[in-house]
């Protein structure tokens, strides 16, 4: 009985140890996760909005037209990370996302442009309208789809980055991540590292001008507290 209870450890030991071996996925990642918006860095003066998305999600296609106008709105003061989100119940989120990581290991200026353009034309991976063709159909679809997007000099990378198994750690890191931040909704939105209420729901122009105007606010206040000590 002990005996047979001891290999049964052993087995599920080597088990984990040969998994984390096999599958070369060490956390914590070498990269923070997240596609940076933009040319702007990572600024602590600035306020972070971290956003969660799913591009085949369509809450995550409506919010970001909003999003994108706060952006440009508030310039230099506010910088957006977009963490992907690949939900299991969309048959190809984690292809698309995968997508992403790749084009964006090739070039980050390509990153939103490809994102946009699954928000663009995301019908056409939804399940319904693929649940007839195999995986491999779908990645097909995907290359053809992404490289026609961001240009065809992708088009060999978008190939050999489906089978190059570092883009799917890549992806799985993302879906850790998001999942690590308890986000199992998108789109999901963090504001200097706190949630936002309504995860799932898109906010619009003025709903961010709400949240983001009073810290402004707040921060140029403090600036003027700065500038009376001195
Ligand atoms: C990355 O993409 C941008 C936008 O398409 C382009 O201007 C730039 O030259 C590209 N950079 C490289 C290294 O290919």
């Amino acid at each position: 009985m002990m005996l047979v209870l001891r290999s049964a450890f052993c087995s599920l030991l080597l088990l984990f140890v040969s998994n984390s071996v096999v599958s070369g996925q060490t956390l914590p990642p070498a990269k923070l996760d997240g596609f940076v918006y933009g040319k702007h860095r990572v600024d602590f003066d600035s306020i972070l909005i971290e956003a969660f998305f799913d591009p085949v999600c369509p809450d995550s296609r409506d919010a970001w037209p909003a999003l994108k106008q706060a952006l440009s709105y508030y310039g230099h003061r506010v910088y957006l990370v977009v963490h992907l989100l690949p939900l299991p119940y969309h048959d190809n989120a984690f292809a698309a996302s995968r997508a992403l990581h790749i084009v964006n290991n090739q070039n980050t200026s390509a990153t939103f442009p490809l994102l946009e353009a699954f928000f663009k034309r995301q019908t056409q991976f939804y399940n319904a309208q693929t649940h007839k063709l195999s995986r491999a159909a779908v990645v097909n679809e995907i290359v053809e789809f992404a490289s026609k997007a961001v240009g065809e000099s992708y088009h060999v990378t978008l190939e050999s980055g489906f089978n190059d198994r570092k883009t799917d750690l890549k992806t799985r890191v993302s879906f850790k991540y998001s999942t690590s931040r308890g986000v199992y909704a998108t789109p999901t939105f963090f504001v200097n590292g706190f949630q936002l209420p309504d995860a799932g729901s898109p906010l619009d122009f003025n709903g961010w001008k709400k949240l983001i105007d009073p810290l402004i606010g707040k921060k140029s206040h403090k600036n003027e507290e700065n500038f009376h000590y001195f």
